[in-house]
């Protein structure tokens, strides 16, 4: 078990290998999303358990559009699924729901559902959960400069106040502390685009399980190798 000491405090995963979890059982790919579903579920369970506040995860890239016609589809059909089971739910918990991304893109009815969710759980402060839907961390800076340069051309900021603090107060989700542990599970060792600003000095867990089996043991050994390393913040004191 990892120590309670020095937990992060925002867990960012990016949810990967759904695809060949289904692949190797000889199911279609649609079915690994499906169980991938089911894993981020017990590990929602699982932080809320140790008492972690903040958990962003990738469900879905503004690359992720350029799939198959079907699978997305079926990820949307998921997605619609899975947002009416958890706006049944949102009474009996403590989850704060927050969608991050692109959403022109999404459906008029998901959209919807989406801002149904959001509504209903404005209030509550057991985890912060941010979905990253139809998201790309260029895409995010580029809404944050076309912001702040709107602010400027309104004559509402001046250019010199531009600071770090400043472009992240424009970012989709201005306000929470920047991930401390990223998660990337079936074997990739990249960012792909997700939180480009956020991760700048994130600690990076790379497992090699496949995200439908993601399970406490693998939660586990990723926290026990982020409290394993030394965080120095580019200084020399952590
Ligand atoms: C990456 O696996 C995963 C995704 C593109 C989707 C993640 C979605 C979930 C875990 C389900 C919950 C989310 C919604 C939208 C309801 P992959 O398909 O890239 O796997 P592969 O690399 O093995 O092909």
């Amino acid at each position: 078990m990892a120590e309670t000491i020095s937990l992060p405090k925002h867990i960012a995963v990016i949810m990967d290998g759904n695809g060949r979890w289904a692949q190797k059982k000889g199911l279609p790919r649609f079915a690994g999303h499906k169980k991938g579903a089911e894993a981020l579920a017990l590990f929602l369970n699982e932080v809320q358990k140790l008492n972690i506040k903040y958990v962003t995860v990738f469900a879905f890239s503004s690359e992720n559009w350029s799939r198959p016609k079907e699978e997305i589809l079926a990820l949307m059909n998921l997605l619609r699924q899975t947002l009416k089971e958890n706006i049944i739910k949102a009474d009996q918990n403590n989850i704060k729901y927050n969608f991050i991304g692109n959403l022109d893109k999404i459906n008029k009815d998901i959209l919807e559902q989406i801002r149904l969710l959001e509504e209903k759980t404005a209030n509550k402060n057991g985890l912060f959960f941010n979905i990253a839907l139809s998201y790309g961390g260029r895409e995010e800076i580029i809404f944050a400069t076309k912001k702040i340069a709107e602010k400027v051309k309104n004559n509402k900021l001046n250019i010199n106040e531009i600071s770090e603090d400043i472009f992240a107060q424009n970012l989709y989700n201005p306000g929470q502390p920047y991930p401390d542990l990223l998660i990337r599970t079936s074997g990739e060792k990249r960012i792909s685009n997700f939180l480009l600003w956020q991760l700048a000095y994130t600690e990076m867990v790379f497992l090699d399980t496949l995200w439908p089996d993601f399970s406490a043991k693998d939660l586990d050994m990723a926290i026990i190798e982020f409290q394993k390393r030394e965080r120095r913040f580019g200084s020399l004191k952590g």
